[in-house]
C-alpha cells in the first residue's frame, strides 16, 4: 500500500456527506498498460495528434485515422481496470451526490462498475455516422474493413470521440460544471491539466469553495492551486485513501 499521508481534512471529507466530483485523465489507465498522451512513451510522443485526431485529418486520410483508433480499441479491449478504477467505483457506491467526469475514452471506468459518469471526450466504443450524425455502441475489438460504414445509409462511420478543434458534448460538460460548482470535495486524478475546457473544472470548483485534491506522480499547472497534492500513482494512492477513510473497495456502484 502506498505510503501517502492524506491530511485529516481530506480523510474527513471522504468520510463526510458532501457532494463529490472526480475528474480523471489518461494517468488512471496507465497502470492498466494503456499509454498516456504526454508522458515519456506517450501517444503524442510518436504521433502528431494533428494527423490522427482532428476533423481535417479524418477528411484527408480516414484510413490512417481509423488504423490509429482501431489500435487503441484493441489495446483497451485487452486491458483490465486497475485498483484506481475500482476505488473510484467503490467511492461512488458510498456517496450521493457523486459524479465521475472522465476525459478517458477507453471504457475502463465503466468496466470497473462506475455508473454516475460523464464522458467529456466521448468513447472509443461508440461510432457516429458522418452523414446522419447518429451514434451506436460497437464493442468489437477490431473493426473490419476500415473505415467502417453506416448500416443504414452506407456513409463512413467515425469514432465518437472529441477531436482537437471540436467542441465537447455540451450536456456532459454542463453536468460536470454543475457538479464542480456544487462539490465539497473534488479529486483530480491522472491528468496533466493542460487540455481545456476539462482543465477548467477544478478551477471552477476551487472558486466555488470546494476542497480540491490532485493525485499525480508529477506536478501539473494545477498543482499550485489545489488544496492538497498527493504525489503517487492512482492505483496505489486511491485504494490507500479509501482505506484511510474506512471505505471498502469491494462495494460496487
Ligand atoms: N497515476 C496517476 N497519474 C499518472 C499516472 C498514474 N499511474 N501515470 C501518469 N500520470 C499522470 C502524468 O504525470 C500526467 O500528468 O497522468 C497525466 C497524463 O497526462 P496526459 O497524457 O496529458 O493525459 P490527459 O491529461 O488525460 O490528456 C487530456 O488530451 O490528448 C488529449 O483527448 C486527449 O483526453 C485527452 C486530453
Amino acid at each position: 500500500m502506498a505510503s501517502i499521508a492524506p491530511s485529516p481534512r481530506l480523510v474527513a471529507l471522504l468520510r463526510g456527506r458532501g457532494a463529490v466530483l472526480v475528474l480523471t485523465g489518461a494517468g488512471v489507465s496507465r497502470e492498466s498498460g494503456i499509454a498516456t498522451f504526454r508522458d515519456g512513451g506517450g501517444l503524442w510522443e510518436g504521433i502528431d495528434p494533428m494527423t490522427v485526431a482532428t476533423p481535417r485529418a479524418f477528411a484527408a486520410d480516414p484510413e490512417l485515422v481509423w488504423r490509429f483508433y482501431d489500435e487503441r480499441r484493441a489495446h483497451a479491449a485487452a486491458a483490465q481496470p486497475n485498483p484506481a478504477h475500482h476505488a473510484i467505483a467503490a467511492l461512488e457506491a458510498t456517496r450521493r451526490p457523486f459524479l465521475l467526469a472522465t476525459q478517458n475514452v477507453d471504457g475502463l471506468h465503466e468496466r470497473a462498475g462506475s455508473r454516475a459518469l460523464v464522458r467529456l471526450h466521448g468513447s472509443l466504443w461508440r461510432l457516429r455516422c458522418t452523414a446522419e450524425g447518429t451514434e451506436h455502441d460497437d464493442p468489437t475489438p477490431r473493426l473490419a474493413p476500415l473505415p467502417p460504414r453506416c448500416a443504414a445509409c452506407g456513409a463512413m462511420l467515425r469514432p465518437a470521440v472529441v477531436w482537437f478543434e471540436e467542441p465537447l458534448p455540451m450536456a456532459e460538460f454542463d453536468r460536470a460544471e454543475r457538479a464542480a460548482k456544487a462539490a465539497s470535495l473534488v479529486l483530480v486524478v491522472g491528468t496533466s491539466s493542460l487540455v481545456y475546457p476539462a482543465a477548467a473544472l477544478p478551477l471552477t470548483a476551487l472558486a466555488a469553495g470546494a476542497y480540491v485534491a490532485e493525485i499525480n506522480p508529477e506536478p501539473t499547472p494545477l498543482t499550485a492551486s489545489v488544496r492538497e497534492h498527493l504525489p503517487g500513482e492512482a492505483g496505489a494512492v486511491l485504494p490507500a485513501l479509501l482505506a484511510a477513510a474506512g471505505i471498502p473497495m469491494d462495494r460496487a456502484a
